[in-house]
C-alpha cells in the first residue's frame, strides 16, 4: 500500500522504502552541492579589485568661470557637469529662474544667453564662459518693470506664476527674433521680411513655454501689448 493511501496515514514497508530513497537522494544532492555553496560564500563581491583591468570611475571635474549675469561679471567654479540651471539656483542663489521638468519641455528655466533665448537646464554652464547671461531678475531697470513684465500684471498672465520667469523671458526673447524678421512655422509669407505678430504667432512661438495654470490667454494678451508698446 503507498504512504497515502494508508487509512491511518501510517507508513509500510513500501513507503518506508519510497521515502527513505527519497531523503537518501535528497542528503546525496546537498552533499554534491556543498563545495559549489561553500565557494559561493567565499567568493568576493565583482568589481575593480576583483577585475584589475576594470577602469576606476574618475573623479569629479571642476573648472572655474566667469559669466556676465544681467550685466555684472560672476566669478564661480562648478562640477564640469553643472548645467546653466543649476549654476544660476544653487552656485548663484539666484531663484528667479525655475526649474519645472529639468528635461527641456517645460521652458520655466528659460533665460537669455548673448540675447537668445535658452532653456538654462539643458545646457552646460561651462559651454558659456565669458557669455552674458539675463534672467527675470535683470530685466526690471530700478523700480520700473520690463514691458513685457507690466503687461503681464496687467493682464493677469499667471495664476500660481511657476511659469512666468520663464514665459516673460522667452517673450522677450520671441519678441528680438520678430523684430530681426524671423520666421516661424506659421508665418504665411516668408518674402515679405517682417513678420505680422498675430495671435497664431505667439502662440507658435511661445509653444516651448507651458503653463500648468493654463493663463495662455492672458499671456498671449500681455505679449501683443508689449509688442504693441516695443514697437
Ligand atoms: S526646467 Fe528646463 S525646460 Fe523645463
Ligand atoms: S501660472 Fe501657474 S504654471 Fe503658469
Amino acid at each position: 500500500m503507498k504512504f497515502e493511501d494508508h487509512p491511518h496515514g501510517v507508513d509500510d514497508g513500501a513507503s518506508r522504502l519510497t521515502r527513505r530513497a527519497m531523503f537518501q537522494s535528497g542528503a546525496a544532492l546537498a552533499g554534491a552541492h556543498a563545495p559549489l555553496l561553500a565557494h559561493a560564500q567565499s567568493a568576493p563581491a565583482a568589481g575593480p579589485a576583483a577585475n584589475p583591468a576594470a577602469v576606476a570611475e574618475p573623479p569629479p571635474q571642476r573648472m572655474p568661470l566667469q559669466l556676465e549675469i544681467n550685466g555684472k561679471p560672476q566669478r564661480l567654479e562648478v562640477d564640469t557637469r553643472t548645467t546653466l540651471l543649476d549654476a544660476l539656483r544653487e552656485n548663484l542663489r539666484m531663484n528667479g529662474t525655475k526649474k519645472g521638468c529639468d528635461h527641456g519641455q517645460c521652458g520655466a528655466c528659460t533665460v537669455l544667453i548673448e540675447g537668445r533665448r535658452t532653456n538654462a537646464c539643458l545646457t552646460l554652464a561651462v559651454m558659456h564662459d565669458g557669455q552674458s547671461v539675463t534672467t527675470i531678475e535683470g530685466l526690471a531697470q530700478g523700480d520700473t518693470l520690463h514691458p513685457i513684465q507690466q503687461a503681464f500684471l496687467d493682464h493677469d498672465g499667471f495664476q500660481c506664476g511657476y511659469c512666468t520667469p520663464g514665459q516673460i523671458c522667452s517673450a522677450a526673447g520671441m519678441l528680438a527674433e520678430v523684430k530681426l524678421g524671423m520666421p516661424s512655422h506659421v508665418t504665411r509669407d516668408l518674402a515679405a521680411g517682417a513678420v505680422t505678430l498675430t495671435e497664431a504667432e505667439i502662440r507658435e512661438r511661445m509653444s516651448g513655454n507651458l503653463c500648468r495654470c493654463s493663463a495662455y490667454p492672458n499671456i498671449v494678451a500681455a505679449i501683443k501689448e508689449a509688442a504693441g508698446a516695443r514697437s
